[in-house]
């Protein structure tokens, strides 16, 4: 077999075998196969799609590259939760503490910023010392002692998705249902969970623009985990809109500060609510998902969430002093305000594009060695169905690159719409599937 051979039996639409999925697989991780010759096996997946038997080897495959981790001897029942990706999507920051207050154990193993996407290990990075790279001992020791660890896959754990996953996120092949079960369920088996919470995004900043596609990649993701024997329950869930208002690294830690802190309540609330609530179901914390929720916003307005953070942040080496005193923060060399020049209601929010704004201020990568600017983003102050008024500000953009602020400054109007008749705000949650 020959890697010209595979890429261009994919190509032609053809299904690989097992041992073929295993030899690109192994090759790419072992450095033997370049990355040219992988992006063009990638665009040929993404282009020509696999059945689900080669979606479940290539997990396989993933998952294997690296070890598969025994928390048994860590007490307590191990959820995590995993979005497929959107803007502003920060709830893995805010959850992660709620369940470890609750009780459960959350051993979470994270991605980069994807395409337009953020990704919780920059958001956490953007915290000045804080480490997504431990080693397993230190991995199993944080998780032991705050109830929740949260790292990025390394060259033990998950090595081909670190890979790929880079990979990926330059060569636009990420909107790609095979490839994002094998991406997230790689990671997710190999972290030693016991259930998973899915969080499927859709809508105009979602990988899958359309329900029924994020139906059919949360019926391929259910079905990956219980051929594992794991607990799971998926949302589908909106992403026509950022989920809460601020989209960037450093930015998006202040937010889940101050939602856990119980200074903000917004959609992003909410949806932490639900998804927190289900993994204390889910870690048999609380006999129904609605007791879940129960706890998880007891835990957000005693205080017990936030000083979980805090403890989490501090054991994984970040400085606590930014999250007690986020006012501290260095502050980007430029800012730009936009404001409403027209009376009405915000009608739509081109998603997709806010996030390529937010990438092109500084908060994602175009090329894999590029480096993000924590500091870079936008707060976007209002939600569909809200009444703006003219010279009400709609948003603030900041980056330390002249040029880019200027470029999104100058077509940020292009990705707003406005309606004079009411609108309804849309529905967050659309769909339980368990
Ligand atoms: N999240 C992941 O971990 N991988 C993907 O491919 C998409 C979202």
């Amino acid at each position: 077999m020959n890697v010209v051979d595979l890429i261009r039996k994919k190509r032609d639409g053809k299904a690989l075998e097992k041992d073929e999925i295993e030899l690109l697989i192994s090759g790419y991780t072992k450095n033997k196969i370049p990355d040219y010759q992988f992006s063009a096996f990638l665009m040929s997946a993404y282009l020509r799609g696999m059945n689900s038997k080669e979606t479940s080897y290539l997990t396989n495959a993933m998952l294997y590259s690296g070890i598969v981790l025994n928390l048994d001897s860590i007490p307590g029942v191990k959820i995590d939760k995993h979005s497929t990706g959107g803007v502003g999507d920060k709830t893995s920051l805010i959850i992660a503490p709620i369940a470890a207050a609750a009780g459960v154990k959350v051993p979470m193993i994270s991605g980069r910023g994807l395409g337009h996407t953020g990704g919780t290990l920059d958001k956490l990075e953007s915290i000045p010392g804080f480490r997504t790279n431990l080693s397993i001992s230190e991995y199993k020791r944080i998780l032991n002692k705050c109830g929740a660890v949260l790292i990025g896959q390394t060259k033990d754990i998950a090595p081909a998705d670190k890979m790929i996953y880079a990979l990926r996120d330059v060569t636009a092949t990420v909107e790609s249902i095979p490839l994002i079960t094998s991406s997230i369920m790689s990671k997710k088996l190999a972290e030693g969970i016991d259930g998973l919470v899915l969080d499927v995004k859709t809508g105009n900043g979602a990988f899958m623009k359309k329900e029924k596609d994020a139906v059919a990649l949360a019926d391929s993701l259910i079905s990956t985990a219980k051929a594992f024997n794991k607990k799971v329950i998926a949302f589908i869930t909106n992403m026509d809109q950022p989920l809460g208002n601020y989209i960037g690294n450093w930015l998006e830690v202040y937010e889940s500060i101050l939602i856990l802190k119980g200074e903000k309540r917004n959609d992003l609330y909410e949806l932490c609510i639900t998804l927190a609530g289900t993994m204390i179901f889910l870690g048999e914390k609380a006999k129904t998902q609605e007791q879940g929720e129960s706890i998880a916003e007891e835990l957000m307005s005693n205080g017990k969430a936030y000083q979980k953070f805090i403890e989490i942040v501090n054991a994984q080496g970040g400085d606590i002093g930014f999250i007690k005193n986020p006012e501290k923060y260095p502050k980007p060399s430029y800012k730009k305000v936009i404001k409403s020049s027209v009376n009405g209601y915000l009608k739509s929010v081109n998603t997709f594009e806010l996030g390529m704004a937010a990438v092109e201020l500084g908060a994602g990568r175009m090329k894999k060695e590029d480096k993000i600017d924590p500091k870079a983003g936008i707060i976007f102050n209002y939600k569909i169905g809200d009444k703006i008024k003219e010279g009400d500000v709609i948003a603030e953009l900041f980056s330390d690159k002249k040029k880019s602020i200027l470029h999104v400054e100058k077509r940020f109007n292009n990705l707003v719409e406005f309606s004079d008749k009411k609108i309804g705000p849309p529905k967050l949650i659309k769909k339980i599937i368990n």
